[in-house]
């Protein structure tokens, strides 16, 4: 199977570190041009670093604010594959979860991508060919106790995801969320070391962290940010055209269900 993303641009928020990188990285390699985006300008110039080859262009912005999201766009040109990867988390027992911490979540994770998508999907349909995408979670299904109001958010996306679907009913444009389990990223490192024991070495953290936390877990490991990517770099292609308002799992079998 080839998949090949020459001449086609993407943008992928959150991609300085992490899903996001490894995403850039996949999308890049297919012969897209990709949008790297972060907060700074620093960091987004030490991922280009990091990513090396490939037709990378920085877009650094804070994507949670409608300027924000301008700048991304206007820094990457005509978006023909949108990446909504950026997502915040983080464990907060339920009954102390502010008013403020559930719009924060919200905003960031939900009403970026809503604000983005609002902005590609025209000139996608125009085109008569895009790929929309949400970064969701198995939170999005399997509710954590410990951090609600991000599964709340993960679920709020498959909703938007297969609504924008609809909205791009025979256009040519997909729309699909992408419900990715638990993985090795930098961000995971610290949240997994705010549930077991700071002085165990990684590996030892990892197996007490899936023991205790997500023993549901088939694969019985943390997930690599490159196999996310592979899943997402297909359904950006060309040959992905008849999935569209689905939520595809790439969850090591996290999820207890047979369907998605
Ligand atoms: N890791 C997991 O286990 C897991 C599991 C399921 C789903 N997911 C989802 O996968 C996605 C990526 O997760 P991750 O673990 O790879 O994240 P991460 O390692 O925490 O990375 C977050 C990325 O988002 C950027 N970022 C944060 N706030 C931003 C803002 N306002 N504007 C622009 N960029 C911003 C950060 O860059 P700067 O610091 O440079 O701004 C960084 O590149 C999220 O949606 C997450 O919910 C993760």
């Amino acid at each position: 199977m080839r998949l090949d993303l020459s001449g086609k641009t993407a943008l992928v928020t959150g991609s300085t570190q992490g899903i996001g990188r490894a995403i850039a990285a996949g999308l890049a390699a297919a012969g897209a041009r990709v949008g790297v985006n972060g907060r700074s300008r620093e960091s987004v110039d030490r991922a280009l670093a990091e990513l090396g080859q490939g037709d990378f262009v920085a877009a650094p912005a804070d994507v949670s604010t409608a300027e924000g999201a301008a700048a991304a766009l206007e820094a990457t040109g005509p978006v023909d594959i949108l990446v909504n990867n950026l997502g915040i988390f983080g464990a907060q027992p339920a009954l102390e979860i502010t008013d403020d911490d559930w719009r924060r979540y919200f905003e960031v994770n939900v009403l970026t991508a809503v604000r983005l998508t609002r902005e590609v999907l025209p000139g996608m349909r125009e085109r008569g060919w895009g790929r929309v995408l949400y970064i969701a979670s198995d939170s999005a299904v399997v509710i954590p106790a410990e951090m609600i109001h991000y599964g709340m958010s993960k679920t709020a996306l498959l909703a938007v995801s297969r609504g924008f679907a609809k909205e791009a009913a025979g256009s040519g444009v997909t729309v699909n969320s992408v419900i990715a389990g638990p993985t090795h990223t930098g961000g995971v490192e610290d949240f997994v070391y705010s549930l077991v024991d700071r002085d165990l070495p990684w590996d030892e953290a990892q197996r007490e962290f899936m023991r205790r936390h997500r023993p549901q877990s088939l694969i019985q490991r943390l997930i690599e940010p490159e196999e996310i990517a592979n899943l997402v770099v297909y359904l950006s292609s060309p040959l992905a055209s008849a999935t569209t308002g689905g939520a595809v799992r790439v969850d090591g079998g996290y999820v207890d269900a047979i369907l998605p």
